[in-house]
């Protein structure tokens, strides 16, 4: 059975809801098996013993998504409003193909695989999703990229007619919100564009029709409704850097050493969390991820670069 209503992704690259629920409850019933298991595979590197997929409805209904408000239920009851068909994205910079694409013809032939990452916010709360996506290497290698493309930047659609965070004026972000990475960075294979959530379309409240994932940044990194990619040799200024740069970084990977200036990093609140269980579990270096990503940050000070 296919799930999903979207024409824009092959159906062949949407896993069924039964599949994902039957995964969910081996991943309910032998924790254990999690790291060596086959079914699971590599792509789920990372992943803890005690790491439980969160709840569908805590993942989209408790959001970051300021374009649609700031308060955390903001985005599921306002991102109905957005149109994500057609969906167009400028491709610019140093890269041999630019210009502007159909989102179709860009994920065109690729398929979208499950990938079960842990999610981790500079807030200090925590997610375990079934993310669907594509990674991300594959994705901006068909532009061509060239020598001087040393970073990449994204940047989410401008449309305040349909969001209404774009429109407040209590709002102090300098619309598009604005993320990138080294170009090592985003062709590690961890980086993926996500199309999907629970073996269904990307609901717009989670970014649709697709955002960025990269599983040891904080989840600040991983702009949503993606609009532009430019590639610069040029490091770029990322929206939480703009406001508050003493704060927030360029890098942002999750580093339990190094403290938010308001808050420690050195744990995290793993959602569902309450105030007579709060669910606390320490953070680890990378979100989990170290092995696969620690290499990239060899001989770099991560106190100064954060
Ligand atoms: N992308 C855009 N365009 N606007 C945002 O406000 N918030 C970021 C990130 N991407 C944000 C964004 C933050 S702070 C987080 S933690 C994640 O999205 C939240 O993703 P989720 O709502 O799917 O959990």
């Amino acid at each position: 059975m296919l799930i999903g209503k979207s024409p824009k992704i092959p159906t062949s690259e949407i896993i069924s809801e039964t599949t994902y629920l039957n995964r969910r409850k081996f991943l309910g019933q032998s924790t254990a098996l999690i790291a060596g298991s086959s079914l699971l595979g590599s792509a789920n590197a990372g992943l803890q013993p005690d790491d439980e997929i969160t709840p569908e409805d805590i993942v989209t209904q408790f959001n970051n998504f300021y374009e649609f408000g700031t308060d955390k239920s903001d985005p599921y009851e306002n991102a109905h409003t957005l149109t994500t068909d057609p969906w167009t994205v400028t491709v610019s910079g140093a890269a041999k193909k630019t210009g502007e694409f159909a989102f179709e013809d860009i994920i065109k032939g690729m398929t979208a695989e499950e990938r079960i990452y842990r999610f981790r916010c500079v807030e200090a709360w925590s997610m375990v999703v079934p993310w669907m996506g594509i990674e991300l290497k594959k994705i901006l290698e068909q532009f061509e990229p060239t020598g001087d493309a040393k970073y990449v930047e994204f940047k989410t659609l401008v449309r305040p007619e349909e969001m209404p965070g774009q429109r407040s004026f209590f709002s102090s972000i300098d619309w598009p919100y604005v993320e990138g990475l080294r170009m090592d960075e985003a062709y590690n294979p961890l980086s993926i564009m996500v199309t999907g959530l629970f073996g269904k379309e990307l609901p717009n409240q989670n970014g649709a029709p697709w955002r960025l994932m990269v599983p040891w940044k904080y989840g600040f990194k991983s702009v949503k409704s993606i609009v532009s990619i430019h590639f610069t040799d040029k490091q770029p200024l990322n929206t939480w850097q703009q406001l508050q740069a003493s704060e927030y970084g360029f890098y942002a990977n999750v580093n339990p050493a190094v403290s938010h200036p308001r808050w420690s990093q050195a744990s995290e609140r793993r959602l569902p969390s309450t105030l007579f269980n709060t669910n606390r579990r320490p953070t680890l270096p990378f979100n989990g991820y170290a092995e696969e990503v620690a290499h990239l940050y060899k001989g770099m000070d991560l106190k100064k670069f954060y």
